[in-house]
């Protein structure tokens, strides 16, 4: 019988919980034979930092990435594997440049969705150059903030134009808070925003085709911003969250990214698209973490033995034929929208590959979470994440809900209609 190997690279930063998860499922998946009766051996291996010869062939066929978002060194080594060996990555450094909260509510805007109303000011505090005296003496115009915030309308929100983790947003109510807001934010560019009046925060997480979107609490604590709650959107709420996702990573090659929307009724405000490094901690998705992981070793084990090919081109130009017709209504452009992204991400074909060579993961995923060794990594990493007396409550915390996810699964799969989309 032919047999082939193939490695995935884990390039990661502090995290422990979901490497060791994926690690321990794949073990457990076993080999997966394709169509031809080739048998795949799939092996992980985390990767470390070292310098390399440009022409240094690349061992590994797929990379999971967590790190390069915000450290060079290996991000420069995706790049040449991405190049010189087609190495499949989640995710792609090519698309980083393009991975901020700016360029996706560009083409979201294109696109016809309804972003809020943003404005993207100058610098308070320009770089620091030798050129920008010249500069700024010709070219920068003075303009009028107050008006700009008064024709958004307060309270709107002030925040970097490539932000992430909270870091510089501000809630304006009036005046005297843009002027502080504006001082305060130095030698960051800044979007204002209008406000949302909103329901529901929807946070979709996305890995290849797959979706989960998510009722997400942004003012409680990590451990507890998750609800569990599986029809808290409207049909058609639900079906745009998910379809706006999907459409948004295929158009800019994203593979693993996850999404924020502000929700009413059937209205969807996308507000944050590009989180080019998705938290996926057991102690902030811990009942949605099964499945994260999940669809993790399936997409990759999917890439892997269909050898799906890497692409660094995007066609950006399929969606924006669509967004510029005027024989379409919203509704129908969205599906419009999604049979591209689905013909980017094989949708159909990797849900029937994964009926055929992976119809006992959800078993696996479920009797592992349902054991001593899931036990033994959450209570690690409950350790390393929180201080000691607080260790039995924010395990007991987890534990309720892991519990609940295999008892809503063990229904699911023993239950009458059985499948994992
Ligand atoms: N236009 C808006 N209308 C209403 N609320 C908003 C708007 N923009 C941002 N917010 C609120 O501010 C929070 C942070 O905004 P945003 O997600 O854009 O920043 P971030 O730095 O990416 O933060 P995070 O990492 O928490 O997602 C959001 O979770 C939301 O509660
Ligand atoms: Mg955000």
């Amino acid at each position: 019988m032919a047999k082939r190997e193939h490695l995935i690279g884990l390039l990661l930063g502090a995290e422990e919980d979901w490497p060791t998860a994926f690690e321990q499922l794949l073990q457990l998946v076993g080999p997966i034979t394709d169509d031809k009766g080739i048998v795949h051996e799939l092996r992980s291996e985390r990767l470390s930092i070292e310098p390399f010869n440009l022409r240094q062939p690349v061992r590994t066929e797929l990379v999971i990435d967590r790190l390069a978002h915000w450290y060079y060194h290996p991000r420069e080594w995706l790049k040449k594997a991405a190049l010189m060996d087609d190495t499949y990555l989640l995710n792609s450094p090519f698309t980083f440049q393009s991975m901020e909260k700016h360029s996706a509510y560009c083409a979201l805007m294109r696109l016809g969705l309804k972003v809020p109303d943003t404005v993207l000011v100058p610098y308070k505090h320009p770089v620091d150059n030798v050129r920008w005296a010249y500069t700024a003496a010709k070219y920068n115009q003075p303009f009028d903030l107050k008006a700009i915030a008064g024709e958004l309308g307060y309270p709107l929100y002030m925040k970097p134009f490539d932000g992430g983790g909270w870091r510089g947003v501000s809630r304006v109510d009036d005046e005297r808070a843009l002027e502080r807001a504006y001082d305060a934010s130095g030698e960051m560019l800044m979007h204002l925003q209008a406000t949302v009046d909103y329901d529901v925060f929807a946070r979709a997480l996305s890995i290849g085709p797959e979706t989960m979107v998510m009722d997400f609490r942004p003012e409680q604590p990590m451990h507890s911003r998750y609800a569990v709650s599986h029809d808290f959107l409207s049909p058609s709420a639900g079906k745009q969250a998910a379809a706006i996702s999907r459409i948004v990573n295929a158009m800019f090659g994203w593979e693993f990214n996850s999404a924020e929307m502000l929700v009413t009724g059937d209205e969807v405000y996308p507000i944050d698209y590009a989180n080019a490094c998705p938290d996926v901690a057991v102690t902030s998705l811990h009942y949605y973490f099964p499945w994260a992981i999940k669809a993790l070793l399936r997409w990759s084990a999917y890439v892997l033995v269909t050898g799906r090919r890497s692409r660094v081109d995007l066609e950006l130009h399929r969606y924006f034929e669509v967004a510029d017709r005027d024989d379409l209504d919203a509704e129908a452009k969205l599906d419009a929208y999604l049979a591209i992204a689905d013909e980017h991400f094989e949708t159909e074909r990797y849900w029937d590959w994964c009926d055929q060579h992976l119809p006992h993961m959800d078993r696996v995923v479920l009797d592992w979470v349902d054991s001593p060794a899931f036990e033994t990594m959450l209570e690690a990493t409950v350790r390393s994440s929180y201080p000691a007396p607080e260790h039995d409550m924010f395990l007991a915390h987890f534990r309720g809900l892991l519990d609940l996810w295999v008892r809503d699964e063990r229904a699911r799969l023993d239950g009458p209609v059985r499948g994992s989309r």
